[in-house]
């Protein structure tokens, strides 16, 4: 009998195809959906989940004999470890393969908030170009960066801000005494001196609301904020009160803290670049992440070692 696999995401074809040709994989529209749980649940093996789905210890439990959780994503906030460690239940991620795009949306988000590249664009197709030149940007190579957790992706910004002629400075947990960066011990002692604020952190409780209005406020009503981690980073309340009082220059976001739902404040604001989670958004780099996450599963099942398990 194959092992039963289930996943509560829409999943792509590219993954959703060798699992269905391994395993008996079933996507499960909703969490509470009690019909399809009382069926299923008891011989639930494995649940394939995404960068952002919640595992939480209430719904571990209702799977007897998982062994399994494989995340199609690096982050994996969502899931309860702690829960899952108890119960030997393993869980893997997809790292390294996405951190050249996440980074690269990084620099694209950096660039298209300070050089306006989204009201460029549409000055061009509104056709307001003839009747009026674009007002003027803001300067990126040469400017300060900081980073919000140098791990894989932060180290990858820093690589490409390098290109880009910035002074790079970073916070993390711990000094990184083999970066040649400056380390601030908090986010707010960082943003202080910085034009660009940019998280690349972990979320989690650990990190929940990090960037609040006390960091806006060193950031200051000339730097600009991005996101490409996690929406939990950052209060969004103190973010939309700080964007609407101008006490920063402006924000360019990739997550939020309910996604798909964005806060309706930020549509109409024209210091703002808003993206739906697109970091890790390419053809070749899904398919890198659907291949490392099948190959974890199926290496479990074939009782081999696992290829990336989270670090415990
Ligand atoms: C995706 C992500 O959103 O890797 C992560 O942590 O957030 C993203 O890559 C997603 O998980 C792909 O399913």
């Amino acid at each position: 009998m194959k092992p039963i696999v289930l996943s509560f995401d829409q999943l792509p074809p590219f993954l959703t195809d060798p699992l269905n040709a391994r395993f008996d994989f079933h996507h499960a529209v909703d969490k509470n959906d009690l019909t399809m749980l009382e069926k299923l649940a008891p011989q639930v093996r494995a649940i394939a989940a995404k960068g952002e789905t919640i595992v939480t210890r209430e719904l571990m439990a209702r799977f007897p004999r998982l062994e399994i959780i494989a995340v199609f994503g690096v982050g994996y906030d969502g899931i309860d470890v702690q829960a899952a460690s108890e119960r030997g239940i393993s869980v893997t991620n997809t790292p390294n393969v996405l951190t050249d795009d996440v980074a690269d949306l990084a620099m694209t988000l950096m660039l298209s908030v300070s050089r306006r590249l989204v009201f460029a664009d549409q000055h061009v197709r509104t056709q307001a170009w003839p009747k009026g030149p674009f007002p003027l940007s803001r300067k990126v190579s040469g400017s300060r960066l900081g980073i919000v957790g140098l791990g894989r992706i932060g180290k990858a910004i820093a690589r490409r801000a390098e290109a880009f002629d910035m002074s790079i400075a970073y916070t993390a947990r711990s000094v990184k005494p083999d970066m040649p960066y400056r380390f601030y011990a908090s986010p707010q002692a960082l943003a202080k001196e910085v034009d660009f604020l940019v998280l690349a952190t972990f979320g989690g409780a650990s990190t929940r609301g990090l960037v609040d209005k006390t960091v806006l406020d060193a950031l200051g009503p000339n730097g600009y904020l991005i996101n490409i981690a996690r929406g939990s980073v950052v209060n969004e309340t103190d973010l939309v009160a700080a964007l609407q009082e101008n006490r920063i220059a402006g924000a360019a976001l990739d997550v939020f803290v309910d996604e798909p739902n964005v806060p309706v404040e930020l549509f109409s604001m024209p210091n703002v670049v808003l993206t739906p989670h697109i970091g890790s958004g390419t053809v070749q780099t899904r398919t890198a992440m659907a291949n490392l996450a099948y190959a974890n599963l199926a290496a479990h099942f074939d009782n081999k070692p696992l290829l990336t398990p989270i670090p415990r």
